[in-house]
């Protein structure tokens, strides 16, 4: 299959068989996420590869409860890690400053971006992998599990094995239409009637499946802990 093929024909796999990944696979992952294009060619970033199934079993908890991440062969948690970089500067005599917001953001585009492009060679490999934003959840208690630093946050966490049969048949959820999220030269606001045909054209009845979509997903618990955990996570970005 082409890349353009694979690009458009990759979905979430949240179910994996107990099939272990083989190392060389992993490794050729890991190549991938190294490769990934990265600000100032600094990779800004840090993956932990969690093997341990209790640490697995407790980031599933951390994470909303989601049970498969557990199960999952491959578990990897992406870093905006402003440490590393840090550390070189004092080492080489410098005086660095904390970092600040610029330096947070490009450290989670960096460690986003690597995580994609894992996302992209496992599908080309006949693995699938979901990505847990929940990871932002719980800071106090993950950054004990995994002894994060004040300057390392996580952007994301990936889960990665071989699809069981039915995620197979599980159809890829459609998009909304370009129109809807193209813009030509200026952001416009869409129109009521653009935005009820985009949710239709994505055959989704827009009076019916707007209001409890917003109330699972914008006004739910888990959103008010992520927005909780993240203040305090870049609360320390001073710089
Ligand atoms: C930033 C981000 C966070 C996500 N978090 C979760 C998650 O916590 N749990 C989950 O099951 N899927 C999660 N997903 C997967 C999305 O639900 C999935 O990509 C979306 O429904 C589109 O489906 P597709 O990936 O199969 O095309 C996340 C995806 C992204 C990009």
């Amino acid at each position: 299959m082409d890349t353009i093929s694979q690009l458009l024909a990759r979905k979430s796999v949240r179910r994996f068989l107990q099939k272990p990944v083989p190392e060389d696979v992993k490794q050729t992952l890991l190549e991938c996420a190294a490769a990934a294009p990265t600000a100032g060619n600094q990779q800004l970033y840090a993956v932990v590869d969690v093997t341990d199934p209790a640490i697995k079993a407790e980031l599933a908890d951390i994470c909303d409860h989601q049970g498969f991440i557990a199960d999952a062969p491959i578990v990897l948690v992406f870093l905006a890690d402003c440490r590393r970089w840090l550390d070189a500067y004092a080492l080489a005599g410098c005086a660095p400053r904390d970092p600040g917001l610029g330096d947070y953001y490009i450290a989670f585009c960096d460690a986003l971006i690597a995580a994609q492009n894992v996302v992209v060679a496992a599908h080309a490999l006949g693995l699938g992998s979901c990505y847990i934003g929940d990871i932002v959840e719980n800071r106090e208690r993950l950054v004990d599990l995994l002894g994060l630093d004040e300057f390392t946050v996580p952007a994301t966490l990936l889960v990665l094995g071989y699809p069981t049969a039915q995620q197979l048949r599980r159809r890829k959820p459609a998009r909304f239409p370009l129109a809807a999220v193209v813009h030509t030269d200026r952001y416009r606001r869409l129109t009521p009637d653009e935005q009820k045909a985009a949710f239709a054209a994505k055959g989704e009845a827009f009076d019916t499946f707007v209001p409890p979509f917003c109330r699972r997903k914008y006004e739910s618990a888990f959103m008010a802990e992520m927005t909780r955990s993240m203040r305090a996570y870049l609360a320390p970005f001073r710089g």
